[in-house]
């Protein structure tokens, strides 16, 4: 990139569609306008470490109370000096102390179709109770648990019984490999490991214990394994090492109070990948995460009594940290969890699942949207969507085309969509439209939220103005912020503070427009850079998935003598067959919709693209294809190796 110090990069998208929110939601809403957000907004710019501050004493419990804001030792911070709280606290008991004890906290539906229900006073119990199996077996604070579960209550009772204790979790997607986990148990020092028999997946099992006993064999610092009986499966139980989740709970007394934790206390690691390398694992620590994850929630999700939230994550990633475990139980929320795949039985699973449970908010991400309109209207047709009054995404850009399904067809036109983004770095949402307040643009996240400066900058470092994209910065500290890298405090600095000097950089570009409404234009490392103009990979993309027989797209620079770089576009079609005259017509519509110099120069029709396990499309894997390149860097968060495979054998 040094050769292009100080480059910006063109935006060739057009869409100037607005969408205000109903005054009927407004009303009702807790931040009801633009005034009052950019008032919030500018308040909190002022002086975040005192609005954060304020909120802080306010929102959390505090076993003592904190006594500075913030400590900002750059790249290092501490929020809420010297207090002691503790978030598995925040989450159950504060609600039981208020008398809430009776509100539903979970509804959960296995993939089979079995049922369960726990309130915060259930929840509590369970937690206490399995927070004590933990101690049993040697686990204090400090210690690092593993834990590769399905999708069930019992990953969140791990979860909240780590947090109770001072343990430090560490989730594992359960879709990861023995390799995966051994490497992540290893670089943590696990002590613990939390699985279950098996998991089901579009009516399989998935052997989890079985890739368990293969990673443990790896992983020396795990001196005990907690197995759950989901499927019931024969397993092998190790003796001395595997204990039955069920049997060790019938032993455990329901008394266990929570800990008072320093703010600063780990909470908890979540591994992500690099572009290269080992994975990371993000550390995040006790208060100014909860704080964050709370708050974050409430405003965007514009949390109310009645709501029924569902948010589609695995706890695996960090949308379900945030939004399925910590910020929706400790606003005292009724969450929906589902833990199995959205086709099965069928296409129209969680369809069947919003009707059912009458869900208020659903929160889920471009992938499964894209999915689901290729799939077809008629599995959405089925289903009385109704209940819904708010929309919401995450992980990727959305294509504006995928954003006006989701409104028409799921949100009834009646719907705000939140588009949120964030990172497992960020602990939560820091951009979004709040959706009383700010009208949205499909395909914009929007605007900051209160207490959040982004800048965009170009490679010196300075400022861009207005529609030019850039690196996309952070430039105050904020409570739900990464706290380091897990044992690597030299690479922490490096990805994150040493490029731009003072700011935090997140690794996504991104332009601001001149209504301040800010367009993530997709990963540094992916942009193109064609005859001199670097292009963002989403505007292609969504200029591909505006046409009506695309169903999903992927676009990537392959080296070119003349262009610097020629543009190569990868298409998944709906329901129609590959033809010579729809390669022209598509690479006609491109070039309609946004230019010339964005017009693809390959294009390549596939099954399926690669995909990581929580759905990004990875780009970095089609650009070696483009370029007639063995696949280099790591694969290991690939969901289906197949499809890269296919990809090869078609080229
Ligand atoms: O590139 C951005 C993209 O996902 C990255 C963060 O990924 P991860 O740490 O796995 O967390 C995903 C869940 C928060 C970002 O750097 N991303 C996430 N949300 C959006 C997005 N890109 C565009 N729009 C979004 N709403």
């Amino acid at each position: 990139m040094a050769d292009q110090a100080g480059r910006q990069i063109d935006t060739v998208m057009q869409e100037s569609r607005l969408f205000p929110p109903r005054p009927s939601f407004s009303d009702k809403a807790r931040i009801k306008s633009l005034a009052e957000y950019e008032a919030l907004w500018n308040e909190a710019a002022t002086d975040p470490a005192k609005f954060w501050g304020d909120m802080a004493r306010e929102e959390l419990h505090w076993f003592e109370p904190f006594t500075k804001s913030l400590n900002w030792n750059e790249p290092f911070a501490e929020w809420f000096v010297g207090g002691k709280t503790n978030a598995s606290y925040n989450c159950l008991d504060a609600h039981l102390e208020a008398g809430q004890g009776d509100r539903v906290a979970l509804l959960w539906e296995g993939e089979p179709g079995d049922t369960r229900r726990l309130t915060y006073t259930e929840l509590h119990r369970e937690v206490c109770k399995f927070a004590n199996c933990l101690k049993t077996l040697g686990i204090g604070e400090g210690d690092v648990v593993s834990i590769y579960m399905p999708m069930v209550p019992e990953l969140a009772i791990a979860m909240l019984a780590c947090a109770r204790i001072g343990a430090v979790h560490s989730v594992i997607f359960a879709g990861f490999s023995a390799e995966a986990i051994a490497d992540r148990n290893n670089d943590a020092q696990a002590k613990v490991q939390i699985t279950a028999d098996g998991a089901w997946r579009r009516g399989n099992i998935l052997p989890l214990k079985e890739t368990v006993d293969a990673a443990l064999v790896k992983s020396p610092s795990v001196k005990h394994c907690i197995v759950l009986d989901r499927v019931n499966e024969a397993i092998e139980m190790k003796v001395g090492r595997d204990y039955w989740w069920h049997e060790l709970m019938d032993a455990a007394s329901d008394d266990c109070p929570a800990a008072p934790l320093d703010s600063e206390a780990p909470l908890y690691i979540l591994y992500t990948s690099g572009s290269t390398g080992k994975p990371k694992g993000i550390k995040h620590t006790t208060a100014g995460y909860n704080l964050f994850a709370k708050k974050t929630f409430q405003w965007v999700f514009d949390h109310r009594a009645e709501d029924i939230f569902w948010c589609t994550a695995d706890c695996g990633w960090v949308t379900g940290h945030s939004y399925v475990v910590y910020g929706p139980l400790s606003a005292g929320a009724t969450c929906l969890m589902y833990e199995g795949a959205p086709n099965f039985p069928a296409e129209d699973r969680f369809w069947e699942l919003v009707e059912k449970y009458r869900v208020s908010v659903f929160y889920t991400a471009p992938t499964a949207i894209r999915a689901f309109i290729k799939w077809g209207d008629e599995h959405v047709e089925k289903h009385d969507l109704s209940s819904l009054r708010l929309l919401g995404t995450v992980g990727e850009g959305i294509n504006p085309e995928a954003w006006m399904w989701y409104h028409n067809k799921i949100g009834g036109e009646r719907c705000p969509i939140v588009d949120t983004w964030w990172q497992t770095e960020t602990g939560g949402i820091m951009m979004s439209p709040l959706p009383g307040a700010i009208p949205t643009k499909p395909g914009s996240c929007t605007k900051p939220l209160p207490g959040i400066i982004p800048e965009i900058v170009d490679e010196s470092g300075k400022p861009v103005g207005k529609n030019q994209g850039g690196w996309l910065t952070i430039s105050h500290p904020w409570p739900g912020m990464l706290r380091g890298i897990w044992g690597d405090n030299e690479r922490y600095q490096e990805v994150y503070w040493s490029k731009v000097p003072g700011k935090y950089l997140a690794g996504d570009n991104a332009r601001c427009d001149e209504d301040g409404y800010y367009w993530i234009m997709g990963r540094i490392d992916d942009v193109l850079n064609v005859s001199g103009h670097r292009l963002s990979t989403i505007e292609i993309e969504s200029a591909l998935v505006s046409h009506p027989n695309v169903a999903e797209a992927a676009a990537v620079g392959r080296p070119d003598d003349l262009k610097g770089e020629a543009v190569a576009v990868f298409v998944t079609l709906k329901n129609v067959e590959p033809t010579e005259e729809l390669r022209n017509a598509l690479k006609q519509h491109v070039r309609k919709e946004i230019g010339a110099l964005a017009q693809p120069d390959d294009i390549r029709f596939t099954n399926a693209l690669p995909k990581t396990r929580s759905g990004k499309i990875m780009r970095r894997l089609l650009k070696d294809i483009a370029a007639g390149k063995e696949t280099v860097g790591d694969t290991t968060t690939l969901e289906d190796y197949t499809v890269l495979a296919n990809l090869r054998e078609e080229e």
